[in-house]
């Protein structure tokens, strides 16, 4: 089935109704004018969607495109329905966090009401560009889709899976993985994975892009409809979520020391999310990867596991079991015991259309508790990787708990199915009209001090 999701503003006060935030003591200017006060806060939160070829309808670039969107700008600002950032400031913080103080959205309010005074806008300074490759330094390998994935102008959402091969003459290792989207108008969020073919293993099916649609792919049939499995049909080794694309964000690496791979001389990176937003005009898209080459093995590579769908480790299915009848709204939860002292990194909680609050915590041995992330209104188009300022140790013994919960009424906007119909996990199936609820977990081992060291 086709998916279409209306987005409108009737739904932002309902959506942003439970939220709360953060005051902020700052001073709102008394005369806010654009050049001042207001293009400051507008560059840097909404101009990097906002602008030429990116996801954004529409760009906030200069006074006069400001200045006539004013009304709206104070709505969005205001109910927090933009910029778009899910996880709830009062309960955690990580990097490139994005949102408003209330001392900025008062200020675009009152530069509003006082009828959009520009100041001094011969002295400003454009806005900067984003999205320049991650380093300087020129990539040492390019993955690159190797023909056009045409996104059809219906308005409506496109779940894939891919396989993106790649062939060289010996193992190497790899300090970073950035995903360069080809068409930034409509690239919503990617999610690679780095497999792994062991020498003689796979000899097919490595030359060429192979992908899928989600929707119309069995559970359990999609890795074997893309080619991914080794030529015998065993399972190659993947390590997970190397690389991470959501529009407006600045790709990220870990500091120096921490992170990094091992890269088999064949391999592929599993795009097992490459979700392309609405358009209504065909449009198509050839993305591509910049692999950066590391002298040396990693030093503490990064670990990952899941609680609920999929997850690694007996404890952490969801429970009761992820079905949720129609016309009704369900919690469900997923824990799990941590055995060895870790450091975690990124947290990363997916759920898909009908999800409606996610949060996720710790509780130590000791008693106490540690927030990783909460988020009051789901939204499953802002699917962020949530990486700590400070990477959080985890003691030994401590209980990672993650509680979700699902409207599968007619009241939510994003139902797929309308009067309702029971959704539920189908085997790990990853359509949009089944559900998942997860959360993914980075880390590395802990080292003493680990707690100290800024992610940043
Ligand atoms: C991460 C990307 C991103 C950022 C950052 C962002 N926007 Fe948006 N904005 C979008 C997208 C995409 C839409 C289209 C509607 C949607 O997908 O929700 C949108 C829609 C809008 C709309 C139209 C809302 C409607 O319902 O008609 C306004 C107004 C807006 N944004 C203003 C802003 C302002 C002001 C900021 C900064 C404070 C901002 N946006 C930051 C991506 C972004």
């Amino acid at each position: 089935m086709q998916l279409r999701i209306h987005y409108t503003l009737a739904l932002i006060p309902a959506i942003f109704a439970a939220c709360t935030f953060n005051s902020n003591k700052q001073d709102t200017p008394a005369n806010p004018t654009f050049a001042e006060h207001v293009a400051p806060i507008i560059y840097k939160n909404c101009t990097p969607c906002h602008r030429d070829d990116n996801i954004a309808p529409f760009k906030l670039t200069n006074y006069t495109e400001v200045r006539n969107r004013a009304s709206l700008i104070k709505v969005v600002t205001a109910t927090r329905f933009m910029p778009p950032w899910p996880a709830d400031p009062s309960y955690s913080h990580f990097i490139g966090e994005k949102v408003l103080t209330d001392a900025e959205i008062a200020t675009i309010g009152l530069w509003v009401d006082q009828g959009m005074q520009p100041g001094d806008t011969a002295k400003l300074q454009p806005p900067s560009t984003w999205d320049q490759p991650f380093t300087n330094r020129k990539a040492d390998l390019v993955i690159a889709m190797d023909k056009r994935y045409i996104i059809k102008g219906n308005n409506t959402d496109n779940f894939l899976v891919m396989k993106l091969p790649y062939k060289m003459a010996k193992d190497t290792f790899v300090r970073f993985i950035e995903y360069i989207p080809g068409n930034r108008k409509v690239v919503h969020h990617v999610n690679a994975h780095l497999i792994s073919y062991e020498p003689g293993k796979k000899i097919n099916g490595l030359d060429k892009t192979v992908w899928a649609n989600q929707q119309d792919t069995l559970a359990g049939e999609i890795h074997k409809t893309i080619g991914l499995l080794n030529d015998d049909g065993t399972y190659p080794l993947m390590t997970p979520s190397v690389s991470n694309y959501l529009p407006g964000n600045i790709p990220y690496m870990y500091p120096q020391g921490i992170g990094g791979y091992r890269f088999k001389a064949n391999g592929a990176l599993y795009l097992n999310d490459m979700h392309y937003g609405p358009t209504p005009i065909d449009v198509s898209d050839s993305s591509y990867f910049n692999i950066y080459f590391s002298p040396k093995a990693p030093e503490r590579p990064t670990g990952e596991f899941i609680l609920g769908t999929l997850s690694t480790g007996k404890r952490a299915e969801v429970t009761p079991a992820l079905i949720v009848p129609p016309n009704t709204v369900k919690s469900f939860k997923a824990e799990k015991i941590i055995d060895k002292n870790i450091s975690l990194l990124t947290v990363i909680p997916h759920m898909h259309l009908i999800g409606k609050t996610f949060k996720a915590y710790v509780l130590t041995p000791q008693g106490d508790t540690i927030n990783l992330v909460r988020i009051n209104k789901w939204d499953f188009r802002w699917q962020y990787f949530y990486t700590f300022k400070k990477m959080v140790k985890i003691p030994a013994g401590s209980r990672i708990v993650a509680e979700g919960v699902y409207d599968n009424t007619a009241q939510n906007p994003n139902n797929p199915y309308s009067p309702p119909r029971e959704i539920r996990e189908r085997d790990g199936s990853m359509r949009t009209t089944d559900e998942m609820f997860q959360l993914i977990c980075v880390y590395v081992n802990y080292k003493p001090g680990d707690e100290n060291i800024p992610l940043e």
